[in-house]
C-alpha cells in the first residue's frame, strides 16, 4: 500500500534490531513510526524509549521528524495519552469503533508477560473504546506510562514479539499457551503473533532455527 506505520517497543530488547534496521532500509519516505509505549519522561531522559529509538535508529536514519509520533511524556502521563489518542487517531486508518490499525506492532515482553505498559491483571487491559491510556502505577519503573491499548494490539495487522534470554523463556511459554490475563503477551494479536526469540528465550522443547546471529 506503499505506506508502513509500524509502533515501536522500548525496554533493551530492540537496541540491536533498531541499529540493524537503520542500516537496512534506505527510503524511509512511507514509514510511519509510533511508540507501544513511553515512560512519563522528558525525551532525553535516560528512561526514556524515545531516547533510546533516538540513539539506535533515528540517529542512523534519514527519517523525516513529521513521520516520527513522539509521545509527549513530559506533559506526563494523562495529557501526554490523551494528545497521543488524538494524534493515532488522525494518522492511521481506522476499523471499528474508531480503532487506530496500524500496519505492525513491534513488542518486547517483561518476565513477568507484560507488553508495552499493560501488565498482569491490570484494569488498563480492561480498557475498550479508547487508543492508549496512562498508567500511573506500573510495578516497572518509572511508574508513570502511556501505553497503547489491547484494541489497538489487537486490531494491528501484524505483531511481533520479541525476547531473549533465559528470563524471558516463562513469559514466551506463558504467552503461547492461551489467552490469560496474567499473561498480557497472551492477550495480543488475536493469534497473529510471530515471537522472535534467542535460544535461551524459547520454550523448552521448541523447534529452534539456527538465526546464525
Ligand atoms: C517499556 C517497554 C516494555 C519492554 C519490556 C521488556 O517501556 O518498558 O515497552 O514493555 O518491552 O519490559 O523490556 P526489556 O527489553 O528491557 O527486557
Amino acid at each position: 500500500r506503499g505506506r508502513a506505520h509500524v509502533a515501536l517497543t522500548g525496554g533493551e530488547t530492540p537496541r540491536r534490531a533498531y541499529e540493524l534496521l537503520a542500516e537496512a532500509v534506505e527510503d524511509w519516505s512511507g514509514a510511519g513510526l509510533w511508540f507501544g509505549d513511553e515512560r512519563a519522561v522528558p525525551p532525553a531522559d535516560p528512561a526514556s524509549n524515545y531516547r533510546m529509538v533516538e540513539e539506535t535508529l533515528l540517529a542512523r536514519a534519514a527519517i523525516p521528524a513529521g513521520q516520527v509520533h513522539r509521545v509527549r511524556g513530559e506533559l506526563g502521563a494523562e495529557a501526554a495519552a490523551a494528545l497521543y489518542a488524538a494524534e493515532l487517531r488522525r494518522g492511521l486508518p481506522l476499523a471499528a469503533e474508531r480503532v487506530p490499525v496500524l500496519d505492525l506492532v513491534l513488542l518486547g515482553v517483561g518476565e513477568d508477560g507484560h507488553v508495552a505498559s499493560l501488565f498482569p491483571h491490570h484494569p488498563a487491559l480492561e480498557t475498550r473504546g479508547r487508543a492508549c491510556v496512562a498508567v500511573l502505577d506500573a510495578p516497572k519503573p518509572p511508574p508513570e506510562r502511556v501505553t497503547l491499548t489491547l484494541d489497538v494490539l489487537q486490531a494491528a495487522r501484524e505483531v511481533v514479539v520479541l525476547a531473549t534470554g533465559e528470563g524471558k523463556r516463562a513469559a514466551v511459554t506463558a504467552a503461547l499457551g492461551g489467552p490469560d490475563p496474567g499473561t498480557p503477551a497472551s492477550l495480543v494479536g488475536d493469534g497473529r503473533v510471530e515471537f522472535v526469540v534467542d535460544r535461551m528465550a524459547a520454550p523448552t522443547g521448541a523447534p529452534t532455527a539456527d538465526a546464525g546471529v
